[in-house]
Formats: structure tokens, C-alpha cells, sequence
């Protein structure tokens, strides 16, 4: 969970880091902590300006990540894996859950898993270190979820799905109970996936085909 004493370094710039940021800013007024000040941000691309959401901004080559927990707020899996092996091995990762997300007792949740408004995991599921669930995602009853996956708005999963490392979902898109899904795919908007994907590329359209 996160630590209320530490700073926080946000991992990116983007829309999915703006709303980890307003995230964190209503955990902090929920819990009657200080949020002024508590937050850096942190990306890879110079930017003319050293502020972001009034925020300090850090070029990632010059950033010393010690002094802070490390939120990596990338949507893009294969970036976030690649961040967290460039950062020192004895970084924290806090876990960060909207006050809003359902996430049932029996979750097992790894290192900076990032969970937004209105998630739901239901019972005896695990999730993967540096899984994203945004907005309204669903993971169902005894899903497997490994490393680096992205779930998007409002994408479900039935129940007893298995999900390998660095898949990224893409909104509204369901998958039915049961299947695995391989490592490294895309599932695009709206596809609906009723058999398993074994094979890694980019699957659309309902059921779901491969596009590439
Ligand atoms: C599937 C996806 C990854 C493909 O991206 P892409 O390779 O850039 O594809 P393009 O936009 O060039 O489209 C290629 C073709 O696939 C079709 N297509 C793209 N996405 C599609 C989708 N989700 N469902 C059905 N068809 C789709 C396009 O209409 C186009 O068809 P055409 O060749 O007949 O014109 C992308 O469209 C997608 O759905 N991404 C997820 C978006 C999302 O959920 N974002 C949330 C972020 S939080």
C-alpha cells in the first residue's frame, strides 16, 4: 500500500498518469493526509516546461528514484516493463486502489498494481506486479493475471481466465470464461474473445479475429 511518509514519482505524462494523480489526490483527502508537495512526475521525453499538473517534472535520465515510491502510470505494458528493470532493484512500488474499486478480500495483488474508479475483482483472483486496471475494468472469479498487464475502461473478464504477461486489453473489449489469453497480445476496442488465444498479435471484431 502506499506509504503516507514517502514522495511520490509518477512514471509518465500522459492521460492515464494525470488520473493516477487525481487518484492519489482523493486516497490522500480521504485519509486526512497532506497531498500539497507529495508528488513528482517523471518522463523520458524533454519537455519546455518543468511542471506538470503544477508538479515538478524530471527528465527520467537525470532522476534519482531513492527518496520516492514509484508509481509507473504508462499504459503501454512492454514501457512499463522496460521502466521497472531500469529502476534500482530496491524500489518501492506501493499498490494504489481508488476508494471507489470493489476488490474482494482473497486478491492477491503484486508490486505497483494501479487500480482507478470503479474496478472490480471479484474472489480469488491474482493479479501480476505492474498490472493496470483503469476506469470500470472487471476481472472475475479465479482469474490468473500475470505481469505488465493493461486492462482499459470498462474491459471485462468472465470468470477462471488466464492472462500471461504484457497483454493490453483495450476498452470494452470481454473475454469469456475459461480461456487464456498468450503473452504480448492486444486485445483492440470492443472485441469480444470467446476462444482461447494462443497465439500472440492482435485480435479485433466480435468474436475476436486476428487483424495482424
Ligand atoms: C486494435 C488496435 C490496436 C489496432 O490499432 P492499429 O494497428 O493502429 O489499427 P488501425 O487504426 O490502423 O486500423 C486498422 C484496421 O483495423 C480496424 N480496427 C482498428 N481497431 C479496431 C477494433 N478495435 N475493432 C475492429 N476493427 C478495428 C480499422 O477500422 C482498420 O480497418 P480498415 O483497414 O478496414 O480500414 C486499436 O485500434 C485498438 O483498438 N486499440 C485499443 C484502444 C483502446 O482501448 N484504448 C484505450 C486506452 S486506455
Amino acid at each position: 500500500m502506499l506509504d503516507f511518509t514517502k514522495k511520490i514519482a509518477i512514471f509518465g505524462i500522459g492521460g492515464l498518469a494525470k488520473d493516477v494523480f487525481f487518484c492519489l489526490k482523493e486516497i490522500y483527502l480521504k485519509g486526512h493526509y497532506a497531498f500539497d508537495d507529495q508528488v513528482v512526475f517523471v518522463d523520458k521525453l524533454p519537455n519546455k516546461s518543468a511542471f506538470f499538473l503544477n508538479c515538478p517534472l524530471f527528465l527520467e535520465e537525470n532522476f534519482d528514484s531513492r527518496a520516492y515510491q514509484v508509481i509507473i502510470a504508462i499504459g503501454n505494458p512492454k514501457i512499463r516493463k522496460q521502466i521497472s528493470i531500469s529502476l534500482p532493484a530496491a524500489t518501492f512500488y506501493p499498490k494504489v486502489i481508488h476508494p471507489s474499486a470493489l476488490v474482494n478480500e482473497t486478491v492477491i495483488l503484486g508490486k505497483g498494481v494501479v487500480i482507478l474508479a470503479n474496478a472490480i475483482i471479484s474472489c480469488d483472483v491474482t493479479v501480476g506486479d505492474f498490472c493496470i486496471l483503469d476506469r470500470a475494468a472487471q476481472i472475475g472469479h479465479d482469474c490468473m493475471v500475470a505481469d505488465f498487464v493493461h486492462f482499459s475502461p470498462a474491459s471485462v473478464l468472465s470468470g477462471n481466465v488466464t492472462i500471461n504477461s504484457l497483454v493490453d486489453i483495450g476498452t470494452h473489449a470481454a473475454i469469456k470464461q475459461n480461456l487464456e489469453v498468450e503473452r504480448e497480445t492486444i486485445i483492440g476496442m470492443g472485441a469480444i474473445v470467446v476462444k482461447s488465444i494462443l497465439e500472440k498479435g492482435v485480435y479485433v471484431g466480435n468474436p475476436a479475429k486476428k487483424m495482424k
